[in-house]
């Protein structure tokens, strides 16, 4: 495994870390060939739910949508723990039903979850808003691996360098197409937002959990962006895991909460060069998710 540092010629500066030709996150823990290997072994329980997910599409709002169904209570959770983000060992000695994330492409995930152990959600969002709040995030952040312009990150994420998924946006949606078994579940960040009741019961339907409908509203409701981002401002961190980059040790996750708020940040220029690179990776790698974002 290489680290990975690249100064471009308007001095903007990314790192990631290499291994296999794949662009991984720095915040990886250690190496990564011995942390894949070690979620690839990764012992699933047939109660585990894990939500795997591309970075900024909402894994929040999604864990703590999981978390309430599953455990029948409103209460906020906060950051979810990640498989290679944080301590294994925490993870195994977890009591169960746990719920668990990811930000890794589906082949890096546990073998066992591949054989069907376990089952998997996760949200899509348009790429356009994932890399603005991504950025935004970073701009608020210590060194998460870039500084520079939205320009310059912005070459990074459309090419096979991107660190948010191990390669490009597009890439990974191709790996989750790819995914296979029953156990999975895909929903749209944008139809969860517009019709957050219709999927709270479709994920509850998926999860295998009974509620009447006067909680499952319940549940709709404490999931909207400014409940969440309320929450996230009182709630403690459950562990010192980001306290490095971050002034209290809690992510700056609830931004604008948004679909279409690109708009606000790509120039002219940038939005047709990147219709150009969608429109080829979606023919060149047959894509078949919903490409008609706002
Ligand atoms: P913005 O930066 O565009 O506001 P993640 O949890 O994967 O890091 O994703 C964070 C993004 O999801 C942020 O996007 C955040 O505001 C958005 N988000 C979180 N909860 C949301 C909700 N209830 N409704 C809409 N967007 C939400």
């Amino acid at each position: 495994m290489d680290l990975v540092t690249i100064v471009d010629e308007q001095n903007n500066k990314y790192t990631y870390k290499r291994y296999k030709g794949y662009a991984f996150n720095q915040e990886v823990v250690g190496n990564v060939r011995d942390r894949l290997e070690e979620v690839a072994n990764f012992n699933v329980r047939e109660d585990d739910v894990l939500i795997d997910i591309f970075p900024k599409s909402g894994t929040h709002w999604l864990y703590n949508t999981v978390l309430m169904l599953r455990s029948g209570s409103l209460k906020y959770n906060g950051t979810p723990a990640g498989l290679e983000f944080n301590d294994l060992k925490m993870m195994e000695d977890m009591s169960s039903p746990r719920t668990l994330a990811s930000h890794l492409r589906f082949r890096f995930l546990p073998e066992q979850m591949k054989l069907g152990k376990g089952k998997i959600v996760t949200l899509t969002r348009n790429p356009k808003d994932l890399v603005v709040s991504m950025y935004h995030m970073m701009q608020k952040m210590g060194d998460l691996g870039y500084q520079g312009t939205f320009e310059g990150f912005l070459k990074r994420f459309l090419s096979e360098e991107c660190f948010c998924g191990n390669g490009s946006w597009f890439s990974w949606i191709k790996d989750m197409e790819e995914w296979d078994t029953p156990n999975f579940l895909c929903l749209s960040y944008h139809d969860l937002k517009e019709n957050t009741f219709a999927n709270v019961v479709k994920l509850a339907k998926f999860l295998e959990v009974d509620h009447d409908e006067e909680f499952l509203r319940s549940v709709s409701e404490n999931i909207q962006f400014d409940k969440l981002k309320e929450s996230h401002k009182n709630a403690t961190p459950p562990t010192d895991r980001w306290k490095h980059v971050s002034e209290d040790g809690r992510l700056p996750i609830y931004r604008k909460g948004k679909v279409g708020d690109w708009k606000n940040m790509f120039t002219v220029a940038q939005n047709e060069n990147f219709d150009k690179i969608f429109k080829e990776k979606v023919e060149e790698l047959g894509l078949n998710i919903d490409t008609k974002f706002e």
